[in-house]
């Protein structure tokens, strides 16, 4: 039997991680030939790290205030990641721009999910932004993250219906079970070799 080296990820994430958890069933069905070698949080109450301790999985708990500058604080990520061997860093919830230090460190292998279809409404509180707007239509974009916000070459999108009675927190849940589907589908596609990047496009082969 042909035995394929699992692709190793790393998790950046600073709040409840249900995407981190979806990423981790789906690795554990069997689904997704991958495996996650740390987890990188900036908050120390996040409770995606419940979810590394339960998954026997590392984590490293790292704040920005305690480093001298953006740019150290996300070399020091980098260089974890680095010596962990991982070859794709999921942004998971990771409240954060991430800094030019991380991005070099790892081109088109960082990859974010935002929880609208980009570039319509970037940046905080998405789904609000749609329900305030009167869209029709919302939902997901997997992408690969660059030094804007919410910019990089979109991989993946899933589309919810917008419904009039609608609050942000009905439309998040409709939006977040499309996440969890969207954004493994997205890493297995990577680690199959299948994303190409041309400029701004992402060519699934
Ligand atoms: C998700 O809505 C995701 O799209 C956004 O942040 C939220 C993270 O949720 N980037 P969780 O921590 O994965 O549950």
């Amino acid at each position: 039997m042909k035995c394929i080296k699992p692709l190793q990820l790393g998790v950046l994430a600073s709040g409840r991680g249900s995407n981190f958890q979806s990423i981790l069933n789906e690795i554990q069905k069997g689904n997704l030939p991958a495996s996650v070698r740390v987890l990188i949080t900036d908050n120390p109450d996040a409770y995606a790290i419940e979810r590394a301790k339960k998954n026997d999985i590392e984590f490293l708990i790292f704040k920005p205030k305690d480093f001298k500058s953006k740019d150290e604080y996300y070399r020091k990520i980098a260089d974890e990641l680095k010596s962990r061997e991982v070859e794709l860093v999921i942004l998971a919830g990771f409240m954060r721009i991430v800094g030019k230090p991380l991005i070099d460190a790892f081109p088109f292998k960082i990859m974010n999910i935002h929880p609208a279809l980009l570039p319509s409404f970037p940046g905080l509180h998405a789904q609000k932004q749609a329900v305030d707007y009167g869209v029709k239509i919302s939902g997901c974009t997997v992408h690969f993250v660059d030094e804007g916000m919410d910019t990089g070459p979109i991989i993946i999108q899933a589309a919810v219906p917008v419904y009039h009675d609608d609050t942000e927190e009905t439309l998040s849940q409709r939006i977040l079970e499309q996440e969890h589907k969207i954004y493994p589908e997205a890493i297995k596609l990577f680690s199959e070799g299948r994303l190409e990047v041309k400029g701004r496009i992402v060519n699934i082969k």
